[in-house]
Order: C-alpha cells, then sequence, then structure tokens
C-alpha cells in the first residue's frame, strides 16, 4: 500500500471508464495502471443495488489483491450502490464517482439542470443525497433521465449512427425546450459521445454546457497520492494491464481505441 511503484487500480463494468483512466493517465505519467472491466456482468445500469453491490465487492477485492495502492471506482452506477461499504472494508483508498450536479449548480443560471445517467445511478443514495444537499437548497430542478441503450452502444465500440444521435439529438432539444442550462453526463461511458454533442449544441443551444466528473475525478485522485506520500517518483514505463471477466473477439480494439493506447495487456480474469 505505502509503495508508490505499485498500481492504480480502476474499475467499471465495462470500457466506459476509460473515459475517466484518459484523465488519469494525462495528470499522473509516472503511474501504472490495472484497469479492470466486468464484461461478463456489463451493462450495470438495469441491475439492482444488492446485485452491483456484490459485483462491485468482488471486483475491489480482486484489485486490493493485486497489489493497487488507490482505487478508482470510475462507473456511477457502482459508485451508488457500493461507495460507502467499499470505504469501510478497504484499507486502501477508494475514489468514487457521483453525477456532477455540484459544479452543475454553480454554473446554472436558469436553476434548471438534466442528468443523463443510468437507471442504478439515478436511483442510489449518492445522487439523491447531493440533490437533497445541494441542488434543492438552491432551488435547482433536476431532470433525471435514463437511456438503456447508450452504455451497450459505448460498449460495442461502434462509431456514432443515426439512431443514436437523433436519440441524443431530441433528448437535448427537450431539455433546452425545458430551460435546462447544464446537462450532467453521469455515466463514465458517455464522454465518448461528448464531442458530438457539443457540437451539436455549439449550432443550436449555445447556451447549453456539457459537464462531465472525469478531470475533477483524476485530481482527487491526484491530491490523494500526494497526501499519503504514494506517488509514483518515476516515469511509468509498464503498459497499461486490462483485467477483463469476459474477452469478446474486438474488446481489445474497442479498449486501445477509447483509450488511445498503442499497447494493452489484455488478461483474462474468469474463474
Ligand atoms: C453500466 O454498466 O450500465 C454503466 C455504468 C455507469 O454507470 O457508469
Amino acid at each position: 500500500k505505502d509503495d508508490p511503484t505499485t498500481p492504480i487500480g480502476v474499475f467499471d463494468s465495462g470500457v466506459g471508464g476509460l473515459s475517466v483512466y484518459l484523465h488519469l493517465k494525462t495528470l499522473m505519467p509516472n503511474e501504472r495502471f490495472i484497469y479492470y472491466a466486468d464484461t461478463a456482468n456489463v451493462p450495470y445500469g438495469g441491475k439492482s443495488g444488492d446485485e452491483i453491490l456484490l459485483l462491485t465487492l468482488k471486483a475491489v477485492a480482486r484489485l486490493c489483491k493485486r497489489g493497487c495502492k488507490l482505487i478508482v471506482i470510475a462507473c456511477n452506477s457502482a459508485s451508488a450502490h457500493a461507495l460507502k461499504a467499499l470505504r469501510e472494508r478497504c484499507s486502501v483508498p477508494i475514489v468514487g464517482l457521483v453525477p456532477a450536479v455540484k459544479p452543475a449548480c454553480s454554473l446554472t443560471k436558469t436553476r434548471q439542470i438534466a442528468v443523463l445517467a443510468t437507471r442504478a445511478t439515478l436511483n442510489g443514495y449518492l445522487l439523491n443525497d447531493v440533490i437533497n444537499d445541494v441542488a434543492k437548497p438552491q432551488g435547482v430542478m433536476v431532470h433525471k433521465h435514463f437511456e438503456p441503450t447508450l452504455v451497450p452502444w459505448v460498449e460495442s465500440g461502434m462509431p456514432i449512427d443515426s439512431q443514436v444521435a437523433n436519440l441524443l439529438i431530441r433528448q437535448t432539444k427537450q431539455w433546452a425546450d425545458m430551460g435546462v442550462d447544464v446537462i450532467v453526463l453521469g455515466c463514465t461511458h458517455y464522454p465518448f459521445f461528448k464531442e458530438f454533442l457539443q457540437t451539436f449544441i455549439q449550432q443550436e443551444n449555445p447556451d447549453v454546457q456539457l459537464i462531465d466528473s472525469g478531470l475533477a475525478i483524476a485530481q482527487r485522485v491526484k491530491s490523494l497520492l500526494d497526501f499519503f506520500n504514494i506517488a509514483s517518483p518515476t516515469p511509468n514505463t509498464a503498459p497499461m494491464q486490462l483485467y477483463a471477466t469476459r474477452l469478446d473477439d474486438d474488446l481489445l480494439a474497442t479498449a486501445e481505441k477509447l483509450s488511445g493506447e498503442p499497447f494493452i495487456e489484455l488478461i483474462n480474469y474468469d474463474e
């Protein structure tokens, strides 16, 4: 745990957490990373809180066994249902994600924000705590929406097609008509269509802002490494290791595309 050369563990239900990994590796080029994708069980978004809790505990126990010095739960659905339990059980720091409602409340001028996330995230205690503690006292209305097709689409590694494009455009227009001026991408899979949506918004609704939690999480990780004095002092040269619970044919290609890594060491973690 106190050895600075041990890796940082990053967990997600699938490849979506690579959007967080992109920020982590940019901000912390000295660090070695193990990414754990529970591809046998993705998507988590429609599962019960108890099921998500068990899967997340299992994944994090495996990352601890690999000697990770800090673990990032790069999945809003898993954080929503397992963060408290993980922090009680783990001896290493655990960083989780909650949709960026707090920064959205500071940014909104209309006091109307939207959160696009999975059903599990929208129902979880983390988001509802931040709505009750931060949004409600400021009189900010939070419009919640889930769209079950988006996670499987990102997992497939396919480029944006007209079906996904229409769905995103229709929903954005609906929110803009309601007066929403900040849209929170509340799932780590979603930054992979952020650029597309941003381009559309710039043309049609330039007053609407799009935010996610990736950079803030990476900054939090960096400050924890410094605080615990466990940051690696020398540049990392090892490839990112990707542990996956199911190896689909195109998993490696999708992961390399989304992470920008030319070489990932892929390891099957099926027991
Ligand atoms: C999913 O597996 O459904 C998405 C996970 C997330 O909320 O980031």
